[in-house]
């Protein structure tokens, strides 16, 4: 008895299939029959939420969030502020440029550990570069260098047109607002004690000169801009379902109007109906801000599905780059051609043994 939130695993492996919702079980029968043709409407909304082979753009929940004109408002104005006082914005150059980037750990044993190893990439204004790879080959090690987190022991990162590694934190400062992440699980950099208005009156660049309704209006203008409403103003993030508390993440993201987010893992953690939620939440708000997205999966349907450019690392490595449907359709490195080959895919309408998840198909 295999249980799973994801289905392609599910279609993979299983003779039959029950699918649950509330408790019950909603529809039973031979994978190949519940995958290919199901009959309840929560089976085909399932289908519908799986990302893998779905083109850039496609919604995959029921009900996507939208965004009001107050909102946009809002969020825009905190980007417009100083966007060009520095004489920089809406620059030549693009958005995010690493180059040569490269860490190196040191074991106990004193012998060195190559975490990455001349990663260079680039990240135009409104797109998102997908990095993919395996655990342990170096996405967040790269996200943490292109936050300003951890020092690379060479090459570089710019931002906005200008240098952002070689800066001290005090000197990154003015630009600080404009790059925010956004965490697999973002418990950990929640402070517990404190309440979701808290969280987001805390991360308003300018909240302490807002009177005290002033503020509160904008925390649920962020709140609505991420689906959820004034009804959370007052939960603590324990309270809240792992879907809510990434809707949080990225309100709080959003709150000081960044240019970039960078997603480290940020829907690993969430079943496949949530994970398309939170999915088409962040193409929404692309579009809405023109936000650009440094996208870390270890998932390639979801990295297939919200990337325009593609990174597949491997032991620190790029073993590919390029624009995301070529990778998709004509990997050239054998290390993607596998990675591809080992993700399970649905295939509805055959059976199992003929077989339901097409091992080494390409999208
Ligand atoms: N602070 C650290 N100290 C020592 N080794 C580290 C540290 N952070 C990461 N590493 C090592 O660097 C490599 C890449 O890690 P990471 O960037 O977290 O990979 P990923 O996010 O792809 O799983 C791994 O071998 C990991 O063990
Ligand atoms: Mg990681």
């Amino acid at each position: 008895m295999l249980i799973s939130h994801d289905l392609a695993v599910v279609g993979q492996l299983a003779d039959r299939i029950a699918v649950m919702q509330s408790g019950s079980i909603v529809e039973t029968g031979p994978s190949a029959e519940v995958l290919g043709s199901p009959a309840h409407e929560y089976t085909k909304r399932l289908l519908r939420a799986v990302p893998t082979d779905r083109p850039r753009g496609t919604t995959l929940s029921e009900q996507p969030v939208s965004i009001s004109a107050r909102q946009h408002r809002l969020i825009e104005s905190r980007q417009r502020d100083d966007r060009d006082v520095a004489g920089r914005g809406p620059a030549t150059e693009p958005l995010l440029v690493g180059t040569d980037l490269r860490k190196v750990y040191r074991n106990p044993d004193r012998s060195e550990r190559v975490a990455v190893a001349d990663v260079s990439f680039s990240l135009n204004r409104g797109s998102t570069l997908g990095i993919v790879g395996e655990s342990g080959s170096g996405k967040s090690t790269v996200a943490r260098m292109v936050l300003g987190l951890t020092p690379p022991d060479a090459g570089a990162v710019r931002f906005r047109g200008g240098d952002w590694s070689a800066l001290s934190e005090q000197q990154r400062r003015p630009d600080r607002r404009r790059m925010a992440s956004v965490y697999q699980d973002p418990l950990g950099s929640f402070d517990p004690q404190w309440t979701v208005e808290q969280v987001l009156a805390d991360a308003l660049i300018d909240g302490g000169a807002l009177s005290r309704s002033d503020r509160q209006d904008e925390v649920v203008e962020l709140l609505e801009a991420v689906g959820l409403g004034s009804a959370h103003l007052r939960r603590r993030p324990l309270s809240l379902s792992g879907g809510q508390r990434q809707r949080i993440a990225i309100a709080r993201a959003l709150a000081s109007g960044p240019e970039l987010i960078v997603c480290d893992e940020p829907v690993s953690a969430l079943d496949v109906s949530i994970q398309a939620q939170v999915l088409d939440l962040l193409d929404e708000l692309q579009r809405e801000f023109t936000l650009s997205y440094l996208f870390i999966s270890h998932d390639l349907g979801v990295i297939q599905h919200v990337s325009d450019e593609i990174l597949v690392l491997r032991q620190g490595r790029v073993v590919e780059a390029g624009r995301a449907q070529e990778v998709f359709t004509d990997p050239t490195h054998p290390y993607t051609q596998s990675l591809l080959a080992a993700a399970p895919r649905l295939a509805t309408g055959s059976t199992r043994h003929t077989p339901t998840v097409e091992a080494g198909a390409r999208p």
